[in-house]
């Protein structure tokens, strides 16, 4: 009780005269800490009597209270103290002029989009908008898509738990546009569509399609050249190298790949082309008996063709942007430079 005493009155006036936190932290530790000297007179309890020990446990008990509060009391005046001088040493000033706010400007992709459909408007396309968010006939069945085909896999399409799904391509805009305007028909459709893809350097999961449609009476291959040459040299405002192989997509019938050489390496072989020199553009075809069947127009009368261009592609393509994932980075060191 003496040595308790003691440190009692000791410990209190050195919590007082401690001038600094550090100095205070060094008092709590020599008293409190796990070596202190409460431990050490924690320890000697063992010699006294039952009774003894329960009144020493006791004081012990108050004098650690008391000291924890005290202790927190100080550190709460050093806090204030703290405080107080950095409030009066730090300022603003509100008169100052701001640094100047940036203009934006527009998006790439959105700079391409714009330009294909005022091409097109002038070549007496009309501009759909499909939603997003699609109904499975839209973006598969009405698309001559076989139930079993492999683009329905969960790998690749996100569902939605209502049966719904993100559409995969804008060619459900196709059916869209036969529906409400009828034959004949010219229409194109810029937008987003998603697949549940591993990303890389070319491939995302969200990226933009264009895709484009007309329908009359004698629409043949040559006219759907005739319009994809146009488009190309338009955007890029050169002829490019371009070659067309035979391609396979359910709705098209011829269906074909057009592919352009590669303008990032120039045929050489990189990342974007996977090494080939060529980029895969712009798969198009004949519109299939069984898409105009089910959309309500008489296959005997009309034919059309249709495309879907990857406009993301197209964008990295123009600019020589070797990586996919930059055009939704948000990064404004990349946007800063369209
Ligand atoms: N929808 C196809 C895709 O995303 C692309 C496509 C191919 C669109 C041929 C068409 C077409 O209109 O005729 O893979």
């Amino acid at each position: 009780m003496d040595e308790l005493q003691s440190l009692s009155h000791d410990a209190l006036g050195r919590i007082e005269a401690a001038a600094t936190p550090e100095a205070l932290e060094e008092v709590r530790i020599e008293i409190l800490g796990r070596k202190g000297k409460l431990a050490e007179i924690s320890k000697g309890m063992a010699k006294l009597s039952p009774a003894e020990r329960a009144e020493t446990g006791k004081q012990l008990n108050l004098f650690k209270q008391k000291l924890e509060s005290e202790l927190e009391a100080k550190k709460a005046q050093f806090d204030e103290a703290a405080l107080t001088a950095r409030l009066n040493s730090e300022w603003l000033d509100l008169t100052l002029p701001s640094p100047g706010v940036l203009p934006g400007s527009i998006h790439p992709i959105t700079q391409i989009q714009t330009e294909i459909e005022q091409l097109f408007v002038s070549l007496g396309f009309t501009v759909l908008d499909g939603p997003e968010v699609e109904t499975e006939y839209n973006n598969f069945d009405a698309l001559n898509i076989p139930q079993d085909h492999p683009a329905r896999d969960m790998q690749d399409t996100f569902w939605l738990s209502d049966g719904h799904l993100l559409r995969t391509h804008t060619s459900p805009v196709q059916i869209r546009g036969m529906k409400t305007l009828g034959p004949p028909l010219r229409m194109i459709a810029p937008g987003r569509v998603f697949r549940n893809e591993e990303v890389d350097a070319s491939h995302e999961h969200t990226f933009y399609q264009l895709e484009g449609m007309m329908i009359d009476r004698n629409v043949s291959v040559a006219n759907l050249i005739y319009f994809m040459k146009t488009l190309l040299s338009a955007v890029f405002g050169r002829e490019v190298t371009v070659r067309l192989r035979p391609g396979y997509f359910p709705f098209v019938e011829p269906g074909f790949e057009l592919d352009i050489q590669c303008l990032i390496c120039g045929g050489e072989g990189c990342p974007v082309c996977k090494q080939s020199g060529w980029v895969e553009l712009l798969p198009c075809g004949l519109v299939h008996p069984n898409v105009l069947k089910m959309a309500g127009i008489d296959p005997e009368v009309w034919g059309g063709f249709a495309f879907g261009l990857g406009l993301t592609r197209l964008v990295m393509m123009r600019y020589g942007i070797d990586d996919i994932r930059w055009l939704q980075s948000g990064d404004l060191r990349f946007a800063k430079q369209f």
